[in-house]
């Protein structure tokens, strides 16, 4: 059975947020041990823990941990840190609904417990954070298998950014299909988009596969339309950070492009993603909050110039893909296809 790395959990002794810093791979596996809000939302922000689900869980893990660090006489000034904290952390970044998704969960449950003890609220905060942990496992199998419905073995298949292990707390989202393919025996050929700026595609997808005994192809991003076109893709596997109601689907920058070149070549284009992304309160993908991320990122990435000193960069970090481009979104309640307002509507309503 393949195992990936979790890569945002609690520390043995539970008092601290443990992450892989994601920006070291692939040269070097290292953990992080935070249990402070500054540290967490640094962590968040700088993508040493990213992908959607992960952002989630390292956010409910963290103000739990942080909570625990109160030392608040009564549960009303106990409930305002943990709403400041809350509030800090929701600003760490703006397009993965996961993270406001869990924070709220958490709010919730503390909302639920507000008439006990302190004591028991940090007990309760432990509960459903290691519960956002545990669903988003079984949501990535449960993607993973309604994925794997649509799939056969010697198929190529390309992916965009990482949306495997390292991005969520089981086997990934668009990775899941090709894993449990895999367990069973299925020879799929993987191209990974080296997904420019940040090189999530390169870095992590094509190191958590090749772990994993994947056959996996690293590709330049402006290279997907020359690589359909030589029939090497039957299908297109990409995660996502924001589904809006009508099916618009936020991704990492790029993903759109793909879509529609996808379109133009007749290959379906599969949006997997689980309940947590699922956004049926924002209505269009227009009404989705892009990230736009430092200039640096583009001029001078992995510390060497790769741009002229002084010359402007525009950063945006994820973009949309229209739901018209999209041949079906694969959740963990099942494949959702077409009109996706009724389609999603009846599944997330
Ligand atoms: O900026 P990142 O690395 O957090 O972007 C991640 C992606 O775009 C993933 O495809 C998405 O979060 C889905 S992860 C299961």
């Amino acid at each position: 059975m393949i195992k990936t790395i979790v890569p945002a959990e609690l520390n043995e002794k539970k008092d601290k947020l443990r992450i892989m810093d994601q920006t070291l791979l692939p040269n070097e596996e290292k953990w992080l041990e935070l249990d402070d809000p500054e540290s967490i939302w640094e962590a968040i922000k700088m993508l040493r823990v990213r992908g959607a689900p992960a952002i989630g869980i390292a956010a409910a893990i963290g103000l739990y941990v942080c909570s625990l660090r109160s030392q608040a006489e009564n549960v009303f000034e106990f409930g305002k840190e943990f709403e400041k904290i809350k509030d800090y952390l929701a600003t760490s970044r703006p397009t993965a609904v996961n993270l406001f998704w869990a924070l709220n969960r958490m709010t919730d449950r503390f909302h639920r417990e507000k008439n006990k003890s302190i004591d028991e609220i940090k007990w309760a905060l432990l509960d459903e954070a290691e519960k956002i942990l545990s669903e988003d496992q079984a949501m990535c199998r449960a993607i993973g298998r309604h994925g794997l419905s649509l799939l056969k073995s010697e198929m190529g298949l390309l992916t965009y950014c990482n949306a495997g292990g390292l991005a969520t707390s089981g086997l990934g989202t668009a990775l899941a299909p090709i894993y449990l393919g895999c367990e069973k025996g299925y020879n799929f050929k993987v191209f990974s988009c080296e997904t420019r700026p940040l090189l999530q595609g390169s870095r992590l997808t094509a190191y958590e596969l090749d772990k994993a005994g994947v056959d996996v192809t690293i590709i330049c991003d402006n290279m997907v339309s020359q690589v359909m076109k030589e029939g090497k893709i039957d299908a297109v596997l990409v995660g996502c950070d924001r589904v809006a109601a009508n099916g618009d689907s936020a991704n990492k920058i790029g993903t759109s492009g793909i879509a529609i070149l996808a379109w133009e070549y007749g290959i379906p284009m599969y949006i997997l993603g689980p309940t947590s992304t699922i956004d049926l309160d924002t209505p269009t993908g227009a009404d989705i909050k892009i990230e736009l991320r430092g200039e640096d990122e583009i001029g001078n990435s992995f510390g060497r110039r790769t741009a002229p000193e002084g010359v402007k960069a525009y950063n945006p970090a994820f973009d949309v893909t229209d739901a018209k481009y999209i041949t079906a979104i694969i959740t963990d309640r099942g494949i959702v296809k077409p009109p996706y307002t009724k389609t999603l509507m009846e599944l997330f309503g």
